[in-house]
C-alpha cells in the first residue's frame, strides 16, 4: 500500500489551510498529483511552490466552493492537465457562532452553500471521472453532522446535510466501484474558529477555544491517507469524537447536555 498514491490524481478543496494543506501536502509526499483548491490564489500559488521544490506534480486553481461554476472549472481544469480524478476530497468548510434567533439568515446560507453544496457540485462534476478511476470521494465532516450543536445551528444543519449526502452516495455506488468516506475529526487546531461567522455574518477574528489543545491537522491528513487504500466507510477520530458518536446512539440526552455545558464555558459563549 506504500505506493498506493503513486500518480493518482487528487483534488483537495480548502488546501490553503488546516486539514486540506496538511493533507495535500502528505498527498504529495505520497507522490500524487495534488491540485490545491481554495479561494486564496497567493496562498495557493505559495504551497505550489514549496511542493514542487519538493519534486511534486502539483497545480493551484483558485475556487469558491460556493460558486456551481467554480467548482465546474476546477474539475474541468484539472482534467485537463492530468487527464482523470482518483480522489477527490472535499474539505472546504466554514463555521459559524450565534444563537438561531439572532442570527440573519444570510449566515445559514452561506453555511450551506459551503459547506453542503460546495462538496455536493465538486461531486457532480467530478463523479464520471471518479467512477471511471474506481475512486474516492471524501467528505471532511464534524461530529456536529450527527449530534446538534448549539449555537453552530447552521454549522451543524450543514454538516447533517453532508453526511445525507454522502451516506446516499455511499448506499447508491453499492454496486459500483465508488468508494465513498466520511471523515470526522474532533477539534483540530485550525483556522475554522477564527474565521466563523457571528450573528451578523461578519467573522469572529478569534477562537474562543485553546487551539494548542487540540489534535493536530497532521492527524487527521493521516487518518485520511490511511483511510482510502483500506476504502473506509467512515473515518472518526478523537476521544470527542468517539465519545460522542457512542453517545448520540445510546444516551442522546446525556449528549445533549454535555453539548450544551461544555459549549457553555467557551468565552463569549451565546448562551450560559
Ligand atoms: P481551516 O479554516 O483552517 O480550513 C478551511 C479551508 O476551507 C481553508 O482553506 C479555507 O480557505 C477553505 N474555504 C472556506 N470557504 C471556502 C470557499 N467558499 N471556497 C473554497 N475554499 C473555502 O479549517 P479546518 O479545520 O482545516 O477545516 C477543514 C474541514 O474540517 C472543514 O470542513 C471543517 O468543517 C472540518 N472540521 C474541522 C474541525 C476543527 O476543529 N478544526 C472539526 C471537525 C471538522
Amino acid at each position: 500500500m506504500n505506493n498506493y498514491f503513486e500518480n493518482k490524481v487528487a483534488i483537495v478543496t480548502g488546501s490553503s489551510s488546516g486539514i486540506g494543506l496538511a493533507t495535500a501536502r502528505l498527498l504529495a509526499e505520497r507522490g500524487a498529483k495534488v491540485v490545491l483548491a481554495a479561494r486564496n490564489i497567493e496562498k495557493l500559488d505559495e504551497i505550489e511552490k514549496e511542493l514542487k521544490e519538493k519534486g511534486a506534480d502539483v497545480f493551484a486553481i483558485k475556487t469558491d466552493v460556493s460558486s456551481e461554476q467554480d467548482c465546474r472549472d476546477l474539475i474541468e481544469e484539472t482534467v485537463n492537465h492530468f487527464n482523470t480524478i482518483d480522489i477527490l476530497i472535499n474539505n472546504a468548510g466554514i463555521s459559524m457562532r450565534a444563537l438561531f434567533k439572532d442570527i440573519d439568515l444570510k449566515v445559514i446560507r452561506t453555511l450551506m452553500e459551503v459547506n453542503f453544496f460546495g462538496t455536493v457540485y465538486c461531486t457532480k462534476y467530478a463523479l464520471p471521472y471518479l467512477m471511471k478511476a474506481k475512486g474516492s470521494v471524501i467528505g471532511v465532516s464534524s461530529v456536529a453532522g450527527f449530534h446538534g450543536m448549539p449555537g453552530r445551528i447552521g454549522y451543524s444543519a450543514s454538516k447533517h446535510a453532508m453526511h445525507g449526502f454522502m451516506s446516499s452516495l455511499r448506499i447508491e455506488n453499492r454496486k459500483t466501484d465508488l468508494h465513498v468516506m466520511l471523515v470526522i475529526p474532533g477539534f483540530t487546531a485550525s483556522n475554522i474558529r477564527r474565521s466563523a461567522l457571528v450573528a451578523d455574518g461578519s467573522i469572529q477574528g478569534e477562537s474562543p477555544r485553546k487551539e494548542g489543545k487540540m489534535m493536530m491537522p497532521e492527524e487527521v491528513a493521516n487518518a485520511i491517507i490511511k483511510g482510502i487504500p483500506k476504502r473506509k466507510k467512515k473515518v472518526l477520530l478523537s476521544i470527542e469524537g468517539k465519545g460522542s458518536s457512542f453517545l448520540t446512539k445510546w444516551c442522546p440526552s446525556y449528549l445533549d447536555w454535555l453539548f450544551y455545558h461544555h459549549l457553555a464555558k467557551e468565552p463569549n459563549s451565546p448562551f450560559e
